[in-house]
């Protein structure tokens, strides 16, 4: 059984899944913190339905990134997550951060990494006219949606979508995608052989 904790700072859908996941009992884990930095996301109404005490801890209210972190770290040292999963938490990381949480922070990203990292990658992926795009769950470095990759699932670019319509294809793919790279960390070992994240 693994404890995740989520930071989210939106809608808070692909959060929803995952819980979905373990009520259903596809998802052998537990949810041991919700924490958005956002007051007004969607997520933490959700999280109160659902049955979560959501923790808000608002970046406007601090002097600066490392103060917000270390509020954020605080929570999540009384959490004692195995992973701390972001389901569109719109905050870069520190440094600090992420080496306090090695290799156990994951993040899905809407493309298929590296294509079309940073923000608004629906409609980066219209622009450039690929085929195909997607979503990537991975493990956070300090590189822009740039760690190593866990699961990616694939879908179509139609001639007629705009940013709305692929965007709602990909979101789609994302909550399986997220259950699916939980679930293998969660069942079995894996090691990161450089950019590599292998399952045995
Ligand atoms: C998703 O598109 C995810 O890929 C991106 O932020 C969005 C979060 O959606 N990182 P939700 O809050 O989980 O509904």
């Amino acid at each position: 059984m693994i404890r995740l904790a989520i930071l989210l700072s939106g809608r808070g859908s692909n959060f929803a899944a995952i819980h979905d996941a373990i009520s259903a009992g596809k998802l052998e884990a537990e949810i041991v913190a919700v924490i958005s930095n956002r007051p007004d996301a969607g997520g933490i109404a959700r999280s109160l339905e659902l049955g979560y005490a959501a923790h808000v801890v608002d970046h406007k209210a601090f002097a600066n990134r490392a103060a917000h972190e270390a509020e954020v770290l605080r929570l999540l040292r009384d959490a004692n997550p195995d992973f701390v999963v972001l389901a569109g938490y719109m905050r870069l990381l520190s440094a600090s951060f992420i080496e306090a949480y090695r290799n156990r922070i994951t993040n899905i990203h809407p493309s298929l990494l590296p294509s079309f990292p940073g923000v608004d990658a629906q409609a980066q992926a219209i622009a450039h006219g690929v085929k195909v795009s997607g979503c990537t769950v991975h493990f956070v470095d300090e590189g822009l949606d740039a760690g190593p990759i866990i699961v990616q699932r694939a879908v179509p670019v139609l001639d007629g979508d705009d940013e709305s319509s692929l965007s709602a294809r990909i979101l789609e793919q994302e909550h399986g995608a997220y259950v699916e790279a939980l679930q293998k960390l969660s069942g079995r070992r894996y090691t990161i052989d450089g950019r590599r994240v292998l399952f045995s």
